[in-house]
């Protein structure tokens, strides 16, 4: 769908960007969403970004890890990472391609890179569960790149949608609480794309290859930096703008839950008690 003539288009309420930092065994990484400067935007906890051709950056990969209380989305963009997890699912994630679990109640799994040289580059976001669902049953889906809908636009614009509709069409994730919208969105030099975004969803916009690009308003244009994050404010319609060259963003977009958060590394729950009971949990086995 495009947007109608009396949409409201979001502006940027702040922008952040990303900070240093390493997980698993030690691989490098890039914490865009869940630090000291943007703790969350809700429904999402964590948006990290890897990208490296250094081995020594990433070869430990994500050993045997568990996770409790929401989900995660994998997105790789170069780079192959194997999953391996206690239910018995295993899946090898390729560029272009996508993981979507749900931790529910309890995994344990490794994320590990199948290679030793040259470039991996990807993304993991967290994304919340509402208190209901917390401890619902674990699920694991694969998504190949050919499982994840091409979208072309006038002016070049291309997007892919995981999850929600954006621009006619349906990404494969459903019948998720937060109706979750994830488009990865790449325009070449001078081309905008008008897009719909569900009202009262909160969301966001991170250029992550390319120029940067600019967010379109009636006020004009605000330019957002590669490797820049921006909060979305209200509206039901995002206009992007490559402004300087070619850009590719992730546009990511959810309906937040607005519950207590409690979070204790991979454990992320509604009360300090679940946190412990998670912990107990985890530590007899019942994962
Ligand atoms: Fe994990």
């Amino acid at each position: 769908m495009t947007a109608l003539p009396t949409a409201e288009f979001r502006s940027v309420v702040r922008s952040v960007r990303g900070m240093p930092t390493s997980d698993g065994a030690g691989v490098k990484l890039t914490r865009v969403i869940g630090t000291p400067m943007l703790r969350s935007v809700d429904p999402f906890l964590m948006l990290d970004e890897f990208g490296s051709d250094e081995p020594g950056d990433y070869r430990a990969g994500f050993p045997d890890h568990p996770h409790r209380g929401f989900e995660t989305i994998t997105y790789m963009i170069a780079g192959r990472f194997r999953h391996r997890d206690n239910k018995g699912h295993e899946g090898l994630l390729e560029a272009g391609g996508a993981q979507w679990m749900t931790a529910g109640r309890g995994i344990v799994h490794s994320e590990m890179p199948e290679q030793q040289e040259g470039l991996i580059w990807g993304f993991q976001l967290w994304l919340n569960l509402p208190a209901s669902e917390k401890m619902r049953a674990p699920e694991y889906r694969d998504l190949q790149p050919w499982d994840i809908p091409v979208v072309r636009l006038s002016g070049g614009v291309e997007l892919r949608v995981l999850a929600g509709e954006v621009a006619g069409a349906v990404g494969p994730i459903r019948g998720r609480a937060t109706e979750p919208v994830y488009a990865d969105v790449s325009l070449p030099a001078s081309a905008s794309a008008t897009l719909d975004l569900p009202r009262g969803h909160e969301g966001f916009v991170y250029p992550f290859d390319g120029e940067g690009l600019a967010i379109v308003t009636a006020a004009g244009e605000r330019p957002i930096a590669r490797g820049e994050l921006a909060v979305l404010g209200a509206g039901d319609a995002l206009a992007l703008k490559a402004v300087s060259g070619a850009a590719r963003a992730l546009v990511v977009a959810g309906r937040p839950l607005r519950e207590p958060v409690v979070q204790y590394g991979p454990f992320v729950m509604n009360t300090r008690a679940q946190i412990e009971q998670a912990v107990r949990d985890y530590q007899a086995g019942r994962f």
